[in-house]
């Protein structure tokens, strides 16, 4: 996580909002913010060297780096390029993945694919956003929610496959609910644009909310049912932190008691591609993960997107 931390107060101070109002809408009451100078390549190089260490591993153990955001530093080359550049691993075969807050579980997947079909025997994916870079900070809809941060974690091939089940999908049929105007190849980014604020986040923040719900429980029920488990199986849901009433929401229709739920939302808000590898890596620091215990991660974002990996933790 980055240094600066920004709290309720501190908006208070400039927006027409109040610490009340937005603890009750999100449970949220901090957020880190990195300083302009620091990219997301920056973070989750940061990231990617911890779960190295933890691992005790070297970036030549990798064979494939991807980074899931969707603030790279540049439009292109892929920020995976440089991450793994940056970690001694030039030549490494390294992608980016740009699905949101889903990015984290999708990376996920397609890191499981890999080592599971053979192609690479370890994968380094990293979850990293900057969305104070894109957030308007005038607009008290949007910058209550978002923070900046990075997450990585170190996918092996082992003789005990731990990925029992997944689920992931998407609906773009209605971009506009969560989107960037300008800045694409639909339409450039030019002077009337930038004094609309075409360039920051646009979020219909009721539809979201809604869509989040239902398609956290869906994706969560089909990747349980794959893995022939019920949600009294899992030891612990690993949801997206959008938003502290959508994680309650969809905890409480899928039956999992609130002890057996991460949250750090209240910390770090919304991170993005970020928000799951930072309270996985939360939950391992305070060695909350006993051998065996069965992990249900569910995300939802911009796309729409959204998806679930039913995962056994293994020591
Ligand atoms: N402070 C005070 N009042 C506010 C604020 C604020 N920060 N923001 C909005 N309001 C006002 C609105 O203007 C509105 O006023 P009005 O009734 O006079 O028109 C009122 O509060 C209610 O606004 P709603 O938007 O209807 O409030 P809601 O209860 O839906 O909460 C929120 C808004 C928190 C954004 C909620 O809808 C939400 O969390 N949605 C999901 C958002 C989300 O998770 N987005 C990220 C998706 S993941 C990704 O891919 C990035």
């Amino acid at each position: 996580m980055p240094d600066i931390v920004v709290s309720n107060a501190d908006l208070e101070r400039r927006l027409d909002t109040s610490d009340e109002w937005i603890v009750t809408r999100t449970g949220m009451r901090e957020r880190r913010y990195a300083p302009p100078e620091m990219a997301v390549s920056d973070m989750a190089v940061r990231a990617a060297e911890h779960a190295l260490t933890r691992a005790g591993m070297s970036s030549g153990d990798v064979d494939c780096f991807i980074v899931a955001t969707v603030t790279p530093d540049y439009l292109f080359p892929a920020t995976a390029c440089l991450v793994a550049h940056r970690l001694g691993a030039t030549g490494k075969a390294a992608f980016d993945i740009e699905i949101a807050c889903s990015g984290f579980v999708y990376a996920l997947s397609v890191a499981s694919g890999f080592v599971r079909s053979g192609i690479f025997r370890r994968v380094l994916i990293v979850g990293a956003d900057k969305l104070s870079s894109i957030v308007n900070r005038d607009d008290r809809g949007t910058v209550i929610l978002f923070g900046d941060g990075a997450g990585a974690a170190i996918v092996e091939r082992t003789d005990d496959d731990c990925f029992l089940g997944c689920s992931l999908g998407a609906d773009g049929s209605n971009p506009e609910v969560l989107y960037i105007p300008a800045g694409g190849s639909r339409k450039a980014l030019d002077a009337d644009g930038i004094a609309r604020g075409d360039q920051f986040v646009h979020m219909l923040g009721r539809e979201i909310f809604k869509s989040a719900v239902n398609r956290m429980i869906d994706s969560s029920q089909i990747a349980l049912a794959q893995a022939g488990l019920k949600s009294s199986d899992v030891a612990w849901m690993v949801p997206h932190q959008a938003n502290k009433r959508i994680i309650d929401a969809a905890a409480k229709l899928l039956a999992m008691p609130a002890e057996r739920v991460l949250v750090n939302v209240d910390r770090f808000g919304n991170t993005s591609a970020a928000s799951i590898p930072i309270v996985l890596s939360e939950a391992v620091e305070r060695g909350l993960f006993k051998d065996g215990d069965v992990l249900l991660m569910t995300a939802f974002g911009g796309g729409i997107s959204w998806g679930s990996i039913v995962w056994r933790w293994s020591a």
